[in-house]
């Protein structure tokens, strides 16, 4: 996690004194910054983040100065050298980080050069730090991409274990949270799945676009000098090169796709842990969380409370706010990089650390889970969630769905003035308003006869929930996990 700018050190701390460091920037300047200009503008406090990425950037960007004959082949090897040993010092936590030296990108430059002198003082040959972090962002975004997608997987295969574990057990499905026709427990465990797929889509459909390079690109207007983008694209993975370098250098769409696709899914996530939420009190009593994912009161001795789901409840608002500010953000830039871009790091980093820290603890909040099957079974006969049972059994021997729909209504009323199940009716009490009442219409009572005779695709019926547990499990095999 990134200091704050305090921690950054900083050669002169009085209010308004003026640096004395040089600036990479610094040759029309008559006067050095002031103090607090340095302190307002910098971005290493949180773009050190992407050290890795810039790293493996410049590497590329200067094998492929070499190859252009833009650069000594020795100087490119001998930075390709030294930008490791930096990253290693980086990664050691031993690397000097000073606000006076703005960002990531001037931090590397500077100490590759205090090494190696005129073979750093020529790295940013045909670059600007526009095209450069523009490239970092993208690197990182991939790699945040690939992670995310693989924890998502890791989350749907929990929620196949868990459905795999309950597939004949039969629970209320609600709407507007009031019971309404019996569902099996893994069905509805599947829908997580279904969410979370098309979570998975969007990322790779996100990943396509992120992954474009923008080097090459320059500060706006591309450059005079004979470069090589495709030699860079090839080296660093991209898909392709960015067409136009005014939209190159300041593209920040993949940002706003990412942070919509991470928002999306952390509101899913949020339902998810709402539902659970619900069903694990003691007035519903479905689920038993894993005590070791739940946490006490530390006034009320008795407590176990669900705070790992509260929190992946609460985290997702801060991924709707990320996206908004991305979002503002943009909105009134003039064409190519303005310096508001820099401002477009934190929330990204916050979206995917956001949702990386709820994927850490979902899947085992999900395995460990268990439903308390004797408690459904024994309040499942409530709410008369065979009523649609019915209904549809009277549509099939030919009365029409309104007439049908009039008629259980009425034998619903009859029951729940009686306080007993639709089942629990006498065949006279049917006879008294449906017409064409007959004994084998009782085989659509009862909810789990009312679960066996869904039969359209996508419903809850066991067979065609086994077929999606067959479908998923291909699905979360085959790709290797993906
Ligand atoms: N730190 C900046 C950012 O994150 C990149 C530097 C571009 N600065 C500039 N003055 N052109 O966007």
């Amino acid at each position: 996690m990134a200091d704050s700018a305090e921690n950054l050190t900083s050669s002169h701390s009085s209010p308004g004194s003026t640096a004395g460091t040089p600036k990479a920037w610094g040759g029309v300047f008559q006067s050095a910054t002031d103090s607090r200009v340095e302190r307002f503008s910098e971005s290493v406090s949180f773009d050190r983040r992407l050290a890795d990425d810039d790293i493996d950037g410049s590497i590329a960007h200067s094998a492929m100065l070499a190859a252009c004959g833009l650069m000594p082949p020795a100087d490119a090897d001998a930075i390709r050298l030294a930008l490791e040993e930096i990253r290693a010092e980086i990664r050691a936590g031993r690397f000097e980080y000073t606000i006076s030296k703005e960002d990531i990108h001037l931090h590397i430059e500077s100490a590759l050069t205090a090494r190696l002198g005129d073979a750093g003082r020529r790295l940013h040959t045909a670059r600007s730090r526009n095209d450069q972090v523009a490239t970092d962002l993208r690197l990182f975004c991939r790699r945040a991409i690939d992670r995310i997608d693989a924890g998502l997987a890791g989350l749907q295969r929990a929620f196949l274990g868990f459905a795999e574990r309950e597939r004949d057990l039969v629970i209320p499905g609600y709407t507007h949270l009031r019971r309404a026709q019996p569902v099996l427990a893994a069905h509805q465990l599947l829908s997580w799945c279904e969410k979370l797929h098309r979570d998975r889509d969007r990322l790779t459909d996100c990943r396509r676009r992120t992954n474009i390079l923008p080097l090459g690109s320059g500060a706006l207007a591309g450059t005079s000098l004979p470069i090589d983008r495709e030699h860079v694209r090839h080296a660093l993975g991209f898909e392709a090169v960015a067409a136009n370098s005014l939209d190159g250098a300041s593209d920040r769409d993949f940002a706003c796709e990412l942070a919509f696709v991470i928002a999306l899914c952390a509101v899913h996530l949020s339902q998810w842990a709402e539902e659970w939420i619900i069903w694990s009190t003691e007035e519903f009593g479905f689920l038993r969380l894993p005590e070791n994912f739940c946490t006490g009161s530390s006034i009320m001795p008795q407590k176990i409370n669900p705070d790992v789901l509260e929190l992946v409840r609460g985290k997702s608002a801060r991924t709707i706010g990320n996206l908004q500010s991305l979002l503002v953000l943009l909105k009134g830039l003039p064409t190519a990089y303005n310096r508001d871009l820099q401002e477009d790091k934190e929330p990204l980093f916050d979206s995917i650390d956001t949702l990386e820290a709820v994927l850490g603890v979902a899947a085992p909040l999900v395995a460990g889970t268990r439903f308390d099957r004797e408690r459904i079974a024994t309040t499942l006969d409530r709410g008369h969630l065979d009523a649609t049972s019915l209904m549809e059994a009277l549509i099939a021997a030919g009365t029409p769905q309104r007439t049908a729909h009039e008629t259980v209504g009425k034998l619903v009323r009859r029951a729940m003035t009686k306080g007993v199940s639709l089942e629990e009716l006498a065949d006279e009490e049917f006879s008294a308003d449906c017409a064409g009442w007959n004994g084998t219409l009782r085989s659509a009572l009862g909810a789990s006869r009312a679960v066996g005779r869904m039969a359209s695709f996508g419903s809850t019926a066991p067979a065609r929930v086994a077929d999606q547990i067959t479908a998923w499990q291909q699905r979360l095999g085959a790709a290797g996990g993906a």
